[in-house]
């Protein structure tokens, strides 16, 4: 089963805002409804919206054959649905090169390549990320994650769930803490359900426990993935990442962030750079139909927040391992044979 797909001239997609309860597959045949997808996130997770980006390109072709203006201002409007993962930006631009230069149809085999790459990729930095882990810290690594950078967040693998996939596939999987991440719950609601899928031992903590998980010494390694990593090894990733960072810091985990290529941002010179969504208000003053705080109380909802590339001990990819809390950087020279 894939998260995204591309189906009968339409895109499927899993609507992640009915999980864990409700297992069920957007139809989407509008641009339209692609942005109020990722928006609601329906589709959500860096390389997920990525590929939505790209099968939006796509399908907005479709849609508007002879109309360049419509077609444009379409992409624009999908390239812009969300602000900080770098992967729906880069997702619409590949695709939106290949139909300027040769049309329609290579538009959609070039979208669909950055879908089968995207389930190769993760398959690829897990095993990579597994292998680190192992050899690291020891043959059975007990792991901390933090929002959801599962199957669910990509095609169909994962990138830090996949790592603990590929870990468990090994015989190295010890336990694994995921923290509930507020205020949107993809940690309850998304990676809990994905690890018991796959039967891997877990439990459920509450965000603001997670650096007594560390203390602790319940955990070997702290795995998440990202929105974006920027040229000086920045991390921007769901916010409740960078305390986390600060928490394995003190506790002497190293902290891994397991993400593709595409996530990797040479043009942005440092976290600073990056705009950091801010969602609305009712996300935290409410709790569904209840209200928790006030009316009117105002708030700070960011989506994401920025880890230190010192805090980070090392970034896996699909091609490498770089060590930014040792002066390691994204945009150092690396062998591209
Ligand atoms: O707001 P979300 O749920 O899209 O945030 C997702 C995350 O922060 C993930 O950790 C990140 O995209 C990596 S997913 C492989």
């Amino acid at each position: 089963m894939r998260t995204i797909d591309w189906r009968d001239g339409r895109i499927v997609a899993i609507d992640q805002t009915r999980l864990p309860h409700h297992v069920e597959f957007l139809e989407i045949d509008t641009v339209e409804e692609l942005i109020a997808a990722i928006r609601s996130l329906a589709i959500r997770g860096a390389p997920a919206i990525g590929v939505a980006g790209a099968l939006g390109v796509a399908l907005a072709a479709r849609l508007h054959p002879d109309d360049p203006a419509a077609l444009h201002a379409a992409t624009d409007a999908i390239r812009a649905a969300r602000p900080t993962a770098v992967n729906l930006a880069w997702g619409v631009d590949r695709v939106r090169a290949r139909l300027d230069a040769d049309g329609a149809e290579a538009a959609l085999a070039e979208a669909l390549t950055v879908l089968e790459e995207d389930a190769r990729c993760c398959r690829e930095l897990s095993e990579r990320g597994a292998r680190w882990l192992v050899e690291t810290v020891g043959p059975k690594v007990a792991v901390q994650t933090h929002c959801n950078a599962g199957a669910l967040a990509t095609v169909e693998w994962g990138t830090a769930l996949g790592v603990v996939r590929s870990l468990q596939q090994h015989g190295a999987l010890g336990h694994v803490y995921a923290s509930e991440t507020r205020p949107l719950l993809q940690g309850a609601r998304l990676t809990v359900w994905e690890l018991a899928q796959i039967g891997a031992a877990h439990t459920l903590v509450v965000d603001s426990a997670a650096a007594s998980v560390l203390a602790q010494g319940l955990v070997d390694a702290v795995v998440v993935g990202a929105d974006r990593i920027t040229a000086n090894g920045d991390v921007i990733n769901k916010v409740g990442t960078y305390p986390l960072a600060l928490a394995a810091a003190r506790a002497g985990v190293p902290m891994v962030v397991a993400a593709p290529e595409s996530t990797v941002d040479l043009a942005t010179p440092s976290g600073r750079d990056v705009t950091i969504e801010v969602r609305a208000a009712e996300e935290i003053t409410a709790l569904g139909a209840a209200a928790l705080a006030p009316q009117g109380t105002e708030t700070l909802n960011y989506a994401f927040d920025i880890t230190p590339a010192d805090l980070v001990t090392a970034i896996v990819t699909e091609r490498r391992v770089i060590l930014p809390g040792a002066g390691g950087r994204p945009d150092d020279p690396i062998d591209r044979s």
